[in-house]
């Protein structure tokens, strides 16, 4: 019996979910948070553009609401994101490259400092991967990256180290879980950024695997472990940090959606927590009602009006989904 997080701490480890202050005056929401979360997220609040929309203004407010919430319902915090392209604030266009590694190195020291001591994880750097831009080193083509040179990853993790020692460092990554090429050659992109970042002496500690799900894509237990256990034999712990299914490839019947996607929830699972490395579970949301792929991030979904997503634990009325005993199984 018992909530997701209880199941979970049976076995030694924790679960969680993403969550957006703006829902916080959902009741029969934030119930299901209370009754499975024992680790929490911020969706959008941590992140630079929200904490900083204007050169040297700091805006902790938001994010301290969900710091609050966690710490009344004895809740531990993920923090995200100290670093990732899609939230770099829009004034470091106009600075040259002194001015943004001192806006960069600002940010992150000021970010970490704020919550010293409350978060358990940081993610100090979200989806710096993406082979296609082909660089030599996997790396993505960012702003900071074309400002800066590659050299600013190692030095993010030793300034958040400096602001925060007790917090674990993370570097969090998407679209390396499925059995393609995509995910493959993703997956030996991550890995040649974890060891560059213990070549340069980063501490990073923990590998954040979004775990953003693909029906329809295969996935493969064993090759799956194996990558797992090459990021534990570096001596990283592993997070699952933004769990959920896009579904937008499967039949349209929302039962026949709800049983694949669990079923795919279930092996995922399996084969994750098999991996003595791994220490929790985070999904992106709890419920059908509000889900990032919602929000039209995901063009298929807009393409076919008979797929509206379903790709977490509750639907839009929070009953329980397969996807939910899926995940209570698996612990
Ligand atoms: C998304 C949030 O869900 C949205 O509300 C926000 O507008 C954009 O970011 N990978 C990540 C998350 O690491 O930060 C993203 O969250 C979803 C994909």
């Amino acid at each position: 019996g018992g909530g997701l997080h209880a199941r979970a701490a049976a076995k030694g480890l924790a679960f969680g979910a993403a969550l957006a202050t703006r829902h916080m005056g959902e009741p029969d929401l934030m119930a299901a948070y209370r009754a499975d979360c024992g680790l929490l997220v911020a969706e959008y609040e941590m992140k630079w553009s929200q904490l900083e929309p204007e050169a040297g203004q700091r805006r902790f407010r938001l994010a301290d609401q969900l710091v609050s919430f966690a710490r009344r319902n004895r809740m531990a915090l993920r923090g995200h994101t100290l670093l990732w392209h899609e939230s770099e604030p829009r004034w470091l266009s106009s600075l040259d490259a002194r001015g943004t590694a001192a806006a960069m190195a600002s940010h992150v020291d000021a970010t970490a400092l704020r919550w010293r001591g409350a978060i358990g994880t940081w993610d100090v750097v979200n989806e710096a991967v993406a082979p296609e831009h082909g660089r030599p080193d996997f790396l993505r083509r960012t702003w900071l990256l074309n400002r800066l040179g590659p050299d600013y990853l190692p030095q993010a993790f030793h300034i958040a180290r400096a602001a925060d020692p007790d917090a674990r460092l993370a570097y969090n990554d998407f679209g390396i879980e499925h059995a393609n090429l995509w995910s493959r050659r993703r997956r030996l992109g991550v890995l040649n950024l974890l060891q560059a970042l213990r070549r340069a002496g980063a501490p990073v500690q923990v590998l954040g695997v979004q775990g953003h799900l693909q029906a329809g894509q295969p996935f493969e237990a064993s090759e799956w472990r194996a990558f797992l256990a090459e990021v534990a034999a570096l001596g990283l712990t592993i997070e699952i940090t933004e769990l959920d299914v896009n579904c937008a490839a499967l039949p349209a019947a929302a039962a026949r959606r709800d049983a694949l996607a669990a079923d795919l929830v279930r092996r995922f699972l399996d084969a994750t927590l098999a991996e003595p490395a791994v220490r929790s579970v985070i999904t992106w949301g709890l419920s059908d009602r509000h889900s990032w792929i919602q929000q039209g991030l995901l063009a298929e979904h807009r393409r076919s009006d008979n797929a509206r997503p379903r790709p977490l634990p509750y639907d839009e009325a929070m009953r329980r989904k397969p996807m939910w005993a899926a995940i209570a199984s698996a612990f």
